[in-house]
């Protein structure tokens, strides 16, 4: 997550602008720097954040929230922007809806599940990256006529799985909106080898649910949710169709090799038509609402609306793809 805090100048976008480090943790126990021309020339090419990140919950400490209030103003802030998904943008949202918070949000994360916004910054580098490795693994796949089972993130939402696994031509999809059968998994690869397919991919959410069994569950964070890296669903998976079908199967986890690198032009381009807007959303005072995407237009939506209902993908476009697996 990363932050940038406006004080208001003269001039609509002559504003002097304080990052702050490291998301909340950074204004709950203070740690800031400049954000001037200089500290944001020649980033548009990298991944990540150049202000750190962290997974931390003021809402999950003994007074945090009130905390933030406080030393925003000892820190002189007149708004603040929250880049960042569901957990950073509903800390925003409850904060603004708690104190009247100055806040304005921006949807930057890879699992494209905030509502309001066509898409994240960031959700479509992620997808690349993924299909690229499905591109590689096909090799090994065919080659060796093995299973893979390729890992992606997507906790509550199969938004990278499936646009990955359509993109890169996988066999079998899974995402965690539609509880699948191990077995099902099975029956299909089954049916590829009887039809002279010898290998197939199966690309997989890393939330996915299964009906006929479970992975073992991980760790909490601050936000409450299962620490995913610690439970290799694809592991569990791959496992099982060896035992089901007797082939050889591999799993490999794309982990966060998909939330780093060099980010698309889409996502460059994105982002910095969001940033824009946030700036204007500061300008005219227009807080509690994050700016979003809706065809080629940037809009704004109320945070409340963004982090209510996680955007999760609709039934009717997973049955879309179904025509192209298998
Ligand atoms: O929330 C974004 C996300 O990329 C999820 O898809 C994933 O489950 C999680 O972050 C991983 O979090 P961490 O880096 O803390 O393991």
């Amino acid at each position: 997550m990363i932050r940038a805090v406006v004080r208001t100048g003269a001039s609509r976008y002559g504003h002097e602008h304080l990052g702050i480090l490291h998301g909340w943790r950074g204004i709950i126990e203070p740690e800031t720097r400049p954000l001037d021309r200089a500290a944001v020339g020649g980033i548009l090419h990298l991944g990540g954040t150049i202000l750190r990140s962290s997974r931390t919950n003021p809402y999950s400490r003994d007074g945090g929230p009130r905390l933030v209030v406080e030393n925003a103003k000892k820190l002189g802030l007149d708004a603040l922007v929250a880049i960042g998904g569901e957990d950073t943008l509903g800390v925003a949202n409850r904060l603004h809806a708690d104190f009247g918070f100055p806040v304005v949000g921006v949807p930057k994360t890879i699992d494209n599940d905030l509502s309001g916004t066509d898409y994240t910054f960031g959700f479509w580098t992620a997808v690349q990256i993924a299909v690229e490795a499905i591109d590689r693994l096909h090799t090994t796949a065919d080659s060796h006529d093995r299973v893979m089972v390729v890992e992606v993130m997507g906790r509550h939402a199969g938004w990278i799985a499936l646009e990955s696994g359509l993109a890169g031509g996988a066999d079998a999809i899974l995402i965690p909106e539609v509880p699948t059968a191990v077995e099902r998994v099975a029956e299909l690869v089954n049916q590829r080898e009887a039809q002279g397919r010898h290998f197939s991919i199966v690309v997989i959410s890393e939330g996915v649910q299964f009906t006929d069994g479970s992975a073992d569950s991980g760790e909490l964070d601050e936000f409450g949710h299962v620490q995913l890296a610690n439970v290799s669903v694809g592991d569990f998976l791959a496992r099982r169709i060896r035992e089901l079908t007797g082939k050889e199967a591999r799993a490999v986890v794309l982990g966060h090799t998909q939330r780093g690198g060099t980010p698309l032009a889409f996502d460059r381009a994105l982002a910095t038509r969001f940033g824009v807007h946030a700036a204007d959303m500061v300008a005219d005072g227009l807080f509690g609402r994050m700016a979003a995407v809706r065809g080629d237009r940037v809009i704004d939506v109320p945070l409340a609306e963004a982090v209510g209902t996680l955007k999760t993908v609709p039934p009717e476009m997973f049955r879309d793809a179904e025509p192209f697996l298998g």
